[in-house]
């Protein structure tokens, strides 16, 4: 499989590389396939979320011994489910999800194209088809680690309670909606979960820790106040959004590093107040009574800090640490003693490591993607993750445009990153004239009207042109029937080159693969197709190549050398475009030794 991958530690940019590893849960080389055991599912990742832990983990840790040992970071994502163990839903198969992953092993990170995890932490999106996989990647780190923080300072519904009694859930502050028993968490019975109605039974009487959190209701809020500290960032900015979904009333003071940029984002996501991280001790009311009833802390509680935090939190309020570093081993709980102040700790992975006896991660998840598919709230993903100076593409990551340089910095941060490994459930374009694929997010697809609604009646695609059924094995003739595609097997002598100035290795790759060897070709001049493939639906149609270059869905580039037409957006890394041909057969059905 793909990955962005290291064999030593060290800073991100020495060590990593594009690599061909063997599939994630996998032993033997490159090509073997993953093994199963039986609560685990095997993901083909879409979206990778990006932590600044991805980063750190790599520089810490045991040094690595064995060169043979791959380091793939990344401990979340979404993605499409490929395969279950014998004991994890069958129903997983084939739907969309996100995922989170478990950190102990450092050969199966979401920077791949294959992850393997346990069941327990996948959650499927639901099925009315509204989330874009992009949209959900944050959810399993940052998001859950934004959520299990409002849990313990009980401004959000404890799912541990479904963990031990299997009972229905209620999400504080959001008038008790009621989930339905199938939850993210896919049963076998998945396929019910938004068949079921909101129960009419008042829910069984929560324990008692629960009790104090479902009190809170939202008008007991109102002279409440929760300060973030280190409110920009990833997690900061899910909470930001959880809390002001749960509890519209609540006082939200954000603390940052400085600058109107980040102010305004947080304003955006609910913020009341925004102050620098340095002037908390400053801004706030502290003494005997405090002002903030509570804290949650996203940055090493430094002395200096843990002892404003000490000071502005109320007598009887909560803190939740997220972070640890040096400071944890003499945090002076001196001032929080006095004012019989809680001191709770977070980290996401514990569930993992504590064998999901307390929290099931995919019942997190669910409380969130619901919170999404109902448009409460959106997923807060960077808004630099727009500007054209950073892409979000696997291929481009370690470039000095790419994304993991902006999640390198360790300021200056606004909302979640994520990094594009496949075309998730987007649209694949084939351009026979240069026979260039590329692919253009369904979200982007919907809002360009690139594609048209159908009006079709009686199929299950709600939006897109398909082609009628005639139709569509002429198109499918048409895609299997190019040699230079590169969707079916090239046949001997018919190899062409992807790209000019091909490297060796690929040349070397191509030739492993296909058993043909490359060779410079002239290009026939072709027609005028541009097909698309719709990932999610299976839907195939053909376009006019005219009418989509006039729209801008895509640029033709400078002539190449042989003076042939070139397109922008085309997919020229080897890997990459070997990849996406892979999925359009998948998704085409199209069998490659056929
Ligand atoms: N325990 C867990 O399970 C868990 C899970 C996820 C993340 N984390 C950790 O939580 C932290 C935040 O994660 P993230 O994803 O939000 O990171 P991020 O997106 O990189 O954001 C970092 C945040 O830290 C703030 N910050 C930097 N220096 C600060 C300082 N001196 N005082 C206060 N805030 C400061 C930044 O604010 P400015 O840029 O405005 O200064 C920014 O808001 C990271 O350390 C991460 O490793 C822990």
């Amino acid at each position: 499989m793909q990955a962005i991958a290291a064999t030593q530690r060290g800073p991100y940019h020495e060590v990593l590389s594009h690599q061909h590893v063997p599939a994630a849960g996998a032993s033997g080389g490159a090509g073997a396939s993953p093994s199963l055991d039986k609560h685990q599912v095997l993901i083909k990742v879409a979206f990778s979320d990006l932590n600044p832990v991805d980063l750190q983990k790599l520089q810490n840790g045991p040094p690595v011994v064995d060169e043979n040992v791959f380091l793939i970071p990344g401990y979340g994502g979404s993605g499409t489910v490929e395969q279950v163990g014998s004991a994890a839903p069958k129903a997983l198969v084939g739907r969309q999800v996100c995922f989170l992953v478990n950190p102990e092993s450092s050969n199966n990170g979401s920077y791949a194209s294959h992850v393997v995890v346990d069941h327990q932490c996948v959650a499927a999106l639901p099925p009315s088809g509204k989330l874009e996989l992009r949209d959900v990647a944050s959810i399993p780190v940052a998001g859950l680690t934004a959520y299990e923080c409002l849990v313990k300072l009980g401004l959000a519904a404890d799912t541990t309670k479904r963990v031990a009694e299997g009972g229905q859930l209620q999400t504080i502050g959001m008038g008790g909606s009621g989930r339905d028993q199938a939850g993210g968490g896919m049963d076998e019975s998945v396929t019910t979960r938004h068949a079921l109605k909101p129960t009419v039974e008042p829910p069984p009487p929560p324990p008692k820790v629960k009790a104090v959190a479902s009190s809170l209701s939202t008008a007991d809020l109102v002279d409440k106040t929760l300060l973030i500290v280190g409110a920009s960032g990833g997690v900061g900015s899910w909470i930001l959004t959880l809390a002001k979904a749960f509890h519209p009333n609540l006082n939200l003071i954000a603390t940052t590093g400085g600058g109107e940029l980040k102010e305004q984002w947080c304003k955006s996501l609910g913020a009341t107040k925004v102050i620098r991280h340095s002037d908390i001790g400053q801004i706030l009311k502290g003494g005997k009574e405090g002002s903030v009833d509570y804290i949650i802390c996203l940055t090493e509680p430094t002395t200096t800090l843990f002892t404003a935090l000490s000071d502005v939190i109320k007598p009887y309020g909560k803190i939740c640490l997220v972070v640890s570093g040096k400071s944890i081993e003499s945090l002076n709980l001196g001032f929080c003693f006095f004012k019989c102040a809680n001191v709770y700790t977070e980290t996401v992975f514990s569930s993992i490591r504590d064998r999901y006896k307390h929290i099931l991660p995919k019942d997190e998840m669910s409380v969130i993607l619901d919170l999404m598919a109902q448009q409460t709230i959106k997923a807060p993903l960077s808004p630099d993750l727009t500007s054209d100076n950073i892409s979000e593409k696997f291929s481009d990551a370690l470039k000095d445009n790419g994304v993991l340089k902006l999640l390198s910095r360790t300021d200056n941060k606004r909302g979640n990153l994520v990094m594009m490994v496949h075309a998730g459930d987007g649209l694949i374009f084939m351009d026979f004239k240069t026979a260039s694929i590329f692919s253009i997010p369904r979200k982007e697809c919907i809002k360009k009207k690139i594609v048209n609604k159908s009006t079709k009646e009686g199929h299950t695609n709600d939006w897109i042109e398909q082609a009628p059924i005639i139709e569509r094995q002429e198109l499918l003739k048409k895609i299997t029937a190019d040699p230079k595609l590169g969707i079916t097997k090239v046949a001997e002598k018919q190899a062409q080159d992807y790209q000019d100035g091909l490297e060796l290795q690929e040349a070397e790759n191509v030739k492993s693969k296909w058993g043909v060897t490359l060779k410079k070709r002239e290009k026939n001049a072709k027609g005028e197709e541009l097909m698309f493939v719709d990932l999610r639906t299976g839907a195939l149609g053909e376009l006019s190549r005219k009418k989509i270059l006039e729209m801008g869905a895509m640029t033709l580039g400078p002539k190449d050398e042989e003076g042939q037409e070139t397109v922008v957006e085309a997919v020229t890394d080897f890997a990459e475009r070997d990849d996406l041909c892979a999925t359009v057969r998948q998704a085409l059905k199209i069998n490659l030794e056929g």
